[in-house]
Formats: structure tokens, C-alpha cells, sequence
């Protein structure tokens, strides 16, 4: 497929844009900087721009799609992750801003021009728990796509508001739109860097309500969703199997979450952050782990 990749030089898309590649996939990354990276063409682009986005949507990938001498082939999908990436990057209205203008010139230009799958990253922080002022509990565990999204804070605002944009673009065009509530990312080399932090002191990753997600698994996440046609409109949850912490899901239940209502019955170390609808609609199986890393993890 020819993809075109928003946001490929940030931390997960320097590892999911070249794993696209790597899996035989054309990539051309569309961000305000260049990734660098040989397996995957780069173009700056200001998503914030529409004019440019309809540009980019339209463009070559590469000097080497000249010798074709057919005009620009077509894009076969989108992968949005271009974004102000969390709060306190940027003043509250300019991530709102720059999240929402960017997402919706994407996912307009995407649709009305025919691209059969647009993946967006959406978050966890949509539930409203991860940037919330004080502690806010979950209103049941674990969290599934059907919790209620009512953020108070304006990045997870925006990713509402994205979600909300992408499925009227869905309805009108008939096309496929995938919004991933990604939980937070990890690198490889974040394992032995902050996980022994996590284990000592659990209660860190309250705000993750104890969720991660290995970039690689992140990647193969997109893959499945590019693998997958026809669901039309429908958000996931993107965690691991696993909590990030050493502590049974029974416990943490206990000492964490006291009269929250339980919906199912979980493993020993089973995420609170439902990944069950990935799992069961995409195929999603995630492969790597704090655990792998950590030598005495569980
Ligand atoms: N990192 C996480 O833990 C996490 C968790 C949940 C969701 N997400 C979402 O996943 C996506 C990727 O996150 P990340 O951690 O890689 O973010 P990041 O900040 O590392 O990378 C974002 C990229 O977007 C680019 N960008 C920003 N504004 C742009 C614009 N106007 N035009 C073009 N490019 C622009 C930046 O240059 C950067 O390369 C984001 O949408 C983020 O909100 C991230």
C-alpha cells in the first residue's frame, strides 16, 4: 500500500512509519520536521494548513515515482499521529487548536479524496482520568471503548473532538476510519529506564490507570487496522496484556480502585485497560513487554 504517515518523526511514529515500511508498505511521512530514516520518505507539511494537506495527499512519495510517468499515484491510506502529544507542550487553546485543525484538514482531505483507510491516533486520556485535576476514578473497570469520554482538560478535549470529526467524515463518505485510544507508549529502552520506578512505587501509573503499550505492538496495531476493511467508524483501546506494575490486578483493585464496580472477571496481571475489542476485532496481540525486559518482573 502507499501510506501516508502524519507525524512519523515523533516517538511512536519513528518506530511504526518504518515498520510499515519494513512490512513492504510505500511510507511518506508528513510532519513539520524530517524523520531521517531511509525507509521512509519524508515531506514538511503543516497539517494546521489545509492547503498543504490537500498538497500532500496528492504528492509523489519519492523522485523514483517520476519514472512512472502517470501522475501522482494514489494514496491507499492515511496514518494520522501528528499532534501536540500531550497538555503543557503548548499553551491549553493552541493544543486544542493545532490538534483539531489538524485532525479534521486530515481526515477531510482523506475522505472527500477517496483514501479507503484513515487510522487517527486518538488516547486513553479521553476517559478522563490521566490529566484530570486531582484524582478522577473510572466509573467501571475495566476500561472498555464504552466508557464515557468526558475529558476536562484540552488535549484529551481535542482527541474527543477528533473522534467526534472522524466519524461524521466516516458517515458521510462510507469509508473506513479507525481511531486508536492508544495508552501510554513505550520504547524499548524505557523498560529499564522507569519500570523498576513503577514497581517500587505503583501508584505513578494511577493516571495510566496502569496501562502501556510497547511501540511495537503499537505498530502492529496499525498493521492489523490496515489488514482489516470494512468496520466502517470504530475506536480501540491499545494497551498490552499486562499492568506496568508488579502488583496482581486483584490488589491494585483493592487499593486503588474501592467500590469502583468490577464488569468482569480479570487474570492475575490482566490490564484494566481493556484491550478485548482489539483483540477480538483486529487480531490484535500484543508481543512485547515490560516482563521480557526486567529481569524478576513477575
Ligand atoms: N506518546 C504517548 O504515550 C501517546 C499516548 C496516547 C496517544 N498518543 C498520540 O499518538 C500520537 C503520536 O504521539 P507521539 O508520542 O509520537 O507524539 P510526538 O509529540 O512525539 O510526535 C508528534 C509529531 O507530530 C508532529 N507535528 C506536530 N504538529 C504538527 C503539524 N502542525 N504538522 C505536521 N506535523 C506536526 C511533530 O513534529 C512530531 O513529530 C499523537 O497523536 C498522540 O496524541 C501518544
Amino acid at each position: 500500500m502507499r501510506i501516508l504517515f502524519t507525524g512519523g518523526s515523533g516517538k511512536a511514529g519513528r518506530y511504526v512509519a518504518p515498520m510499515l515500511a519494513e512490512a513492504g508498505h510505500r511510507v511518506l511521512n508528513a510532519d513539520l520536521v524530517p524523520l531521517g530514516d531511509p525507509r521512509v520518505d519524508d515531506l514538511r507539511v503543516d497539517l494546521t494548513d489545509a492547503g498543504q494537506v490537500y498538497g500532500a495527499l496528492h504528492s509523489y512519495a519519492g523522485l523514483d515515482e517520476l519514472t512512472l510517468g502517470a501522475g501522482q499515484p494514489r494514496f491507499d491510506a492515511v496514518v494520522h499521529f501528528a499532534a501536540l502529544a500531550r497538555i503543557l507542550l503548548a499553551p491549553d487553546g493552541e493544543t486544542y487548536r493545532v490538534n483539531t485543525l489538524s485532525t479534521y484538514n486530515v481526515i477531510e482531505a482523506a475522505t472527500r479524496l477517496g483514501i479507503p483507510k484513515v487510522i487517527f491516533a486518538s488516547s486513553e486520556t479521553t476517559y478522563g482520568v490521566c490529566f484530570a485535576d486531582g484524582e478522577r476514578r473510572p466509573d467501571y473497570l475495566p476500561v472498555d471503548e464504552d466508557h464515557p469520554t468526558v475529558p476536562e482538560d484540552a488535549y484529551a478535549m481535542s482527541k474527543v473532538a477528533n473522534e467526534a470529526c472522524a466519524q461524521g467524515f466516516q458517515r458521510r463518505s462510507g469509508l473506513d476510519v479507525y481511531g486508536l485510544r492508544i495508552n501510554n507508549v513505550i520504547e524499548p529502552h524505557e523498560y529499564a529506564r522507569d519500570f523498576p520506578g513503577y514497581v517500587a512505587d505503583p501508584e505513578r501509573r494511577l493516571r495510566n490507570i496502569f496501562g502501556y503499550i510497547d511501540v511495537r505492538d503499537l505498530g502492529q496495531m496499525v498493521l492489523r487496522c490496515l489488514q482489516t476493511d470494512g468496520l466502517g467508524y470504530e475506536v480501540f483501546n491499545v494497551a498490552n496484556d499486562d499492568t506496568s506494575v508488579g502488583l496482581p490486578t486483584d490488589e491494585l483493585l483493592r487499593r486503588f480502585y474501592p467500590g469502583v464496580p468490577v464488569r468482569s472477571a480479570l487474570g492475575q496481571y490482566e490490564t484494566l485497560y481493556s484491550n478485548a475489542k482489539s483483540r477480538n476485532m483486529v487480531g490484535f496481540a500484543p508481543e512485547h513487554g515490560w516482563r521480557d525486559d526486567i529481569a524478576g518482573g513477575r
